[in-house]
């Protein structure tokens, strides 16, 4: 986590890097920083928002045409000034480095010690201080030659970049396990974690391989691998949506995000006319040939995702299929089946520890792996031979909605392929799903239009600090959905749980000051869901029952039913889960909470 930008320029680049600091603030908000070279060091840092530093700089003169930025979101060390980057190392009384770090140094706690004997004075409890003195330690009055040597001593995951007082016009960045990007303009040239920092300074990106360490000046950038070697990198023209850090008529990026489901869905169908391994890139026919289990690895809503789609991936195409966290499989030792398809779903494609996992069932010897991503250029969608890329959108509230139904959307695009060339499903059932899936931003809208009966729920959700979700089978993992959003976003204590497991424990929690959100889709279920939602009355629970509009629910004393289109089969879930969205955010609205903030998280968990 955490946000990254640099600059070299002619121009005064202060307002540049605060612009991108704001389109970064989605990888951490705890606190924030911006660093000058201009005859000598200046930074200014604020333990509130961009906006807030914004009005700081604003306040002083506080100019320069090198600089660094970044945005926190706090590892070690509290969100305070003093631990706020960037970072400065001082030399017989002169600040002569400064350096902004995304990642985490597992050897800090060594060099710290190491510098503190030799003199160097640490004003902050961060790992990230001790890479700026080893930085000024070791410095030779070449900053690129003293960076190639400085990363070569950090252990753990890092992108960072660094100015030298005596070097202006200069920056170097340096990257391994975290993202870094470089942004190509004319005669200046910057450093970004994300593309979308630069929009409307630079369209032309680099994106910076695993150990590369690049060297930005005023007229070119030149990169070195981890061999210090020179190398190449192609750039790539990114549209950087800057029309999605644009908010338009709704209050909040969540609730545009939620509205945009529709139209998300349809351009993640784009281009697809049949279920055809083609979809997955031209190796898929022979990959999909070869397999005959699934693993899906994933974090958090996109492991839901993954949970959702075992559903699908054994009932319709017949594949064993499992789910697991990623930051558990990566540090157990599972059983290998080499002709396992490793599915990784991610939002962003950069989560550290899905990454890792995907690093780790490769080197177990799994042969073939496919990721599910929303972002083209990221790390997963690199390292995975087959891939499908959601077309959601840069999502920026921190809580995951479109990435969510999206990536649902390509899973069951995946299953429905799979079934088909495993001989599950003829021409008909073929027909039947895409048009299914076609009228399903219809069926969408149809949903979003209950916004107004959800709003009235929220007020009273909103004086709980406790909820329970309930779901079966398919809409289990919507249930565990329901209850993410709700806590991440209005602080409500909120847990999921299989229908059918309530009287093995939960029940014991249910009073009447406890609401339970019940999905209940007219499917095979439901008649064993309404015995459930008895035993929740019987001891005074109330319930706030999502049904289907051909199911035979109503209103009655304690049990308040909104009811969903008629039933969507399958790909029911994708409706679902928007009814729970805008539950939670109708809710976190009325308590007041930073929705598209939320405290103690960020967006891309590119940390372990
Ligand atoms: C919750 C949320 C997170 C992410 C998780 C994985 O609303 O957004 O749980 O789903 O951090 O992130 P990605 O999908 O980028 O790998």
């Amino acid at each position: 986590m955490c946000g990254i930008v640099g600059a070299v320029a002619q121009r005064n680049i202060v307002p540049i890097l605060l612009e991108g600091l704001k389109r970064l603030e989605y990888r951490g908000y705890d606190s924030c920083g911006v660093a000058v070279n201009n005859n000598g060091l200046k930074r200014a840092r604020s333990v509130a928002r961009v906006a807030e530093l914004q009005e700081q700089v604003a306040r002083t003169e506080f100019e320069g045409n090198t600089g660094i930025a970044h945005t926190r979101w706090a590892t070690h060390g509290a969100p305070a000034t003093n631990n706020a980057h960037p970072h400065f190392s001082t030399k017989d009384g002169e600040q002569r480095i400064g350096l902004v770090h995304n990642g985490i140094i597992e050897n800090y706690e060594e060099i710290r010690t190491e510098l503190k004997a030799l003199g160097y004075v640490f004003e902050s409890q961060t790992d990230t201080e001790a890479i700026a003195h080893l930085v000024n330690h070791m410095y030779d009055g070449d900053l690129l030659r003293t960076v190639q040597k400085v990363v070569k001593r950090l252990h753990g995951a890092f992108a960072i970049a660094v100015f030298a007082k005596d070097e202006p016009q200069r920056i170097v960045g340096a990257r391994l396990g975290c993202p870094l990007i470089v942004g190509l303009g004319d005669g200046e040239n910057f450093l970004a974690s994300d593309a979308m920092a630069l929009a409307g300074s630079t369209d032309q990106i680099v994106y910076l391989e695993e150990g590369d360490v690049v060297d930005v000046r005023l007229d070119g950038v030149q990169i070195y691998d981890k061999l210090d070697l020179p190398v190449e990198r192609r750039a790539q023209t990114v549209q950087a949506y800057s029309g999605a850090i644009e908010l338009g008529p709704y209050r909040h990026y969540m609730q545009k995000e939620i509205f945009e489901q529709p139209r998300a869905i349809s351009d993640t169908l784009e281009g697809v006319l049949g279920f055809t391994p083609e979809l997955f890139g031209p190796k898929a026919e022979a990959v999909f040939n070869d397999i005959d289990s699934v693993l899906i690895l994933a974090c958090g809503t996109s492991y839901y995702s993954g949970m959702t789609a075992r559903y699908w991936l054994e009932s319709l195409a017949g594949l064993p299929t499992s789910v697991e966290i990623a930051s558990e499989y990566r540090y157990r030792k599972p059983a290998v089946n080499p002709n396992t398809l490793v599915v990784v779903i991610s939002q962003s494609g950069e989560t550290a520890d899905t990454l890792a996992a995907l690093k780790y069932a490769q080197e177990l010897g799994h042969k073939h792996s496919l990721a599910i991503c929303n972002v083209g250029t990221s790390a997963m969608v690199r390292e995975t031979e087959l891939s499908y890329l959601t077309r959601a959108g840069a999502e920026i509230g921190v809580a995951s909605t479109k990435a969510f139904t999206t990536q649902l959307t390509a899973l069951f695009l995946l299953t429905a392929t799979l079934a088909k060339m495993r001989g599950r499903m003829d021409a008909e059932a073929e027909a039947f799903h895409l048009k299914n899936l076609r009228h399903l931003p219809n069926a969408l809208q149809s949903v979003l239009a209950l916004e107004p009966h959800i709003i009235a729920w929220s007020e009273a959700f909103a004086r709980k600090e406790h909820a329970l979700f309930l779901g079966r089978g398919l809409h289990y993992p919507i249930a565990l959905e329901g209850a993410l959003k709700l806590k991440e976003i209005s602080y409500i204590h909120a847990e999921a749980y299989p229908a059918g497991e309530l009287k093995h424990g939960p029940l014991a929690l249910v009073t009447e000051d406890m609401p339970v959100v019940t999905v209940a889709p007219n499917d095979t279920l439901i008649e064993k869901l309404k015995s459930n939602m008895q035993e929740v009355r019987a001891r005074g629970g109330q319930l706030y029952v999502f049904a289907d509009g051909d199911s035979q629910m109503h209103s009655s004393e304690g049990i308040h039913v909104i009811r969903l289109p008629e039933h969507y089969g399958l790909l029911s879930p994708i409706l679902h889960v928007v009814t729970l969205q805008l539950l939670a955010y109708h809710t976190a609205l009325a308590r007041g909470t930073d929705v598209d903030k939320p405290r103690n998280l960020a967006k891309s968990v590119t940390v372990e």
